[in-house]
């Protein structure tokens, strides 16, 4: 589920390769490989650690091949080790493949190529990939690149699972055959050099054009042409898409990692999620979705479905579209709502958030409100992403690449973006339009409003210092404060490995008080002025209980708790975008004090394209 780069072309490939993986790296991985063709023999080099452990094996730089595969694996089937790391070669060393995603059926289909005496050096699911190749290769009845081609063709039909392939062998010097299924691939076009890809950034400072693969479309790539295939062997055309994200933006620019670099980005991922969406007195425009009053005043409830970090944009979009449209909304895991059968129909309205774009379990669940008739909105930041070509509609971010493993802008855009959507539909609706008009001016005071929030972190960069050592954080708010405490607390777990909880604030005094005790840390999110007064005092009982305060707030009150961070005041329902910076650059400067990684944090993936 990690990364998979390649290329063909008249340049030395082990150095593009490794400098591909290098970009990928911040998806998480944890070991790395390479092979190219020379003079018609597959050479590999591969090792378990990092790629710049990769990068410095005896006679890596003596692989002079100009066409070559490479991949950082996340292992799913086997331990990280040598053996296992990709690519892997059938039993006769013809073809090299690498893979992402996971082979479902692998023990069947090794106990069927045992039995035609194949035999496995590794523990993975991916080796019956080049030795099921190898097996339809030698008994086809096709001559030539059909032969080659078929047999991968075979070979996926019998797959169950998830996949991105590349695939070399040492009788096509000149070619290579890639395919996905469930798992992100694109091609990038250069002049008489192709580049290949699981992520369109790694590539991005080579070529611009690219071909985005659909499931089960198969590409024949030569160094000057590329051609495409169905299943059944059917040429076809595909569009070439022109990218413009800058290059320079999947790069540090300065800052000493990608997610201090991202969450001093939110002043103009916001600016560019707005974009002329809205602008006071006149109506909201999003020409991507064209679904009338008649429709939107037949909907029953909106569902919300998304995981991790969008997940919680979702819970705060909950609040928003009950608040704005009146409409009913629930918000669900993805990895839950596939495997339940919740109650939806076609008067029900679904909206998919995944920054990637490539999330299974998100994916997965728009399939399945598909087929029980419902709406489906994608909400992505990835143009171009799996999830985008399944959607009756998408909407993009336009955040920017997001390359830190802890997501930060995709959160704040999202949220803003399910607002922009809410107005939409009420404006359409009819309703609310003196709070509309009200919210509008609101957002489009966002983005300077962060770079206020932004300007002096010394005091939370303090807090950190201080409490770096502690085991335990407690997050608690109220009402859409709550979706940020949640937000806060995940963003501290992933980066900074302290354990933490988020409660509503009045649940605490229900059981988990108990684990309040001298010197805890406590985390609030105050932001509603109708509620201060009652969170104040569930804020009271636990520093009775000796915890040490760290207080985001847009109200006024008596400052006589430890920390209190205080951010402009703004309409409730959009106050999530400016209270959750703190709580980013407070998970930020933890993890910095700890000396962890805070880009490519243990364990954790940047998109989850496996369930
Ligand atoms: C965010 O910090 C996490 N890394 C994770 O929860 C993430 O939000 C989740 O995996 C969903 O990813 P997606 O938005 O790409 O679908
Ligand atoms: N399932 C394969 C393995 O464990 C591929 C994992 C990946 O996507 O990196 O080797």
């Amino acid at each position: 589920m990690c990364g998979i780069v390649g290329y063909i072309g008249n340049k030395k490939a082990e150095p593009i390769l490794l400098n591909g993986l290098s970009r990928l790296e911040y998806r998480g991985y944890d070991s790395a490989g390479i092979a190219t063709i020379e003079n018609t023999a597959i050479k590999t080099i591969k090792n378990k650690g990092r790629v710049a452990e990769l990068a410095s094996m005896p006679n890596i730089d003596k692989l002079n091949g100009t066409i070559g595969i490479g991949h950082t694996r996340w292992a799913t089937h086997g331990r990280p080790s040598s053996e296992n790391s990709h690519p892997h070669m059938d039993n006769s060393n013809k073809f090299a493949v690498v893979h992402n995603g996971i082979i479902e059926n692998y023990a069947d289909l090794r106990d069927f190529l045992k039995s035609h005496n194949y035999f496995f050096l590794s523990e993975t699911d991916t080796e019956v990939i080049p030795n099921l190749i190898h097996f339809h290769y030698i008994n086809s009845k096709f001559e030539g690149e059909k032969r080659f081609l078929k047999a991968v063709i075979d070979t996926c039909k019998m797959l169950k699972g998830s996949f991105a392939l590349e695939i070399i062998c040492s009788d096509f010097p000149d070619n290579m055959v890639v395919v996905r299924k469930d798992s992100p691939l694109v091609i990038g076009k250069g002049k008489d050099e192709c580049y290949i890809s699981s992520d369109i950034p790694a590539i991005l400072s080579f070529t611009k054009d690219f071909y985005l693969l659909n499931n089960f479309e198969y590409a024949y790539i030569s160094r000057n042409n590329i051609k495409f295939f169905e299943n059944d062997l059917k040429e076809f055309n595909k569009e070439i898409n022109n990218i413009t994200w800058d290059a320079g933006a999947a790069e540090k620019d300065g800052y000493p990692d990608f997610m201090l670099k991202e969450i001093n980005e939110q002043p103009k991922s916001i600016r560019e999620t707005i974009g002329s969406r809205i602008s006071l007195n006149k109506p909201t425009v999003l020409d991507e979705i064209d679904l009338d009053k008649k429709y939107l005043s037949s909907i029953n409830k909106i569902c919300i479905v998304a995981c991790g970090t969008a997940m919680h944009a979702g819970l705060a979009g909950k609040y928003i579209f009950e608040a704005i449209c009146e409409i009913p909304a629930e918000v669900e895991a993805a990895s839950e709502f596939r495997y339940r059968n919740p109650i939806i129909n076609e008067k029900t309205l679904c909206i998919f958030i995944t920054q990637s774009g490539e999330t299974a379990d998100t994916i997965a669940a728009l399939n399945l409100a598909k087929s029980k008739g419902a709406k489906t909105i994608a909400i992505s930041n990835v143009i171009g992403s799996s999830i985008t070509r399944e959607a009756d509609y998408t909407l993009y971010t336009h955040a920017g690449p997001e390359i830190a493993v802890a997501s930060t802008k995709a959160y704040t855009s999202q949220i803003v973006l399910l607002a922009i959507l809410a107005i939409n539909f009420a404006e359409k609706l009819g309703i609310n339009s003196e709070k509309i008009a009200e919210l509008k001016d609101d957002i489009l005071k966002l983005p300077s409003q962060i770079e206020e929030v932004l300007k002096d972190t010394s005091k939370i960069k303090e807090f950190a210092n201080k409490i770096y050592k502690e085991k335990d954080v407690f997050y608690i708010g109220r009402g859409i404060d709550y979706t940020v405490a949640l937000e806060g607390s995940l963003k501290l777990k992933e980066i900074s490995y302290v354990h933490s909880e988020a409660y509503p604030s009045g649940e605490l005094k229900h059981g988990a008080i108990a684990l309040i005790e001298n010197g805890v840390t406590l985390v609030s999110i105050l932001t509603n002025r109708l509620l201060v007064e009652k969170s104040i005092s569930n804020i009271q009982e636990v520093v009775t209980r000796g915890a040490k305060t760290f207080i985001v707030t847009n109200q006024d009150f008596d400052n006589k708790f430890d920390v209190i961070i205080r951010v402009p005041k703004t309409n409730t329902l959009i106050a999530p975008v400016l209270s959750v910076i703190p709580l980013q650059l407070l998970a930020y400067y933890i993890s910095k004090e700890k000396g962890l990684d805070v880009d490519k944090p243990r364990n954790l993936a940047k998109s989850v394209t496996v369930e």
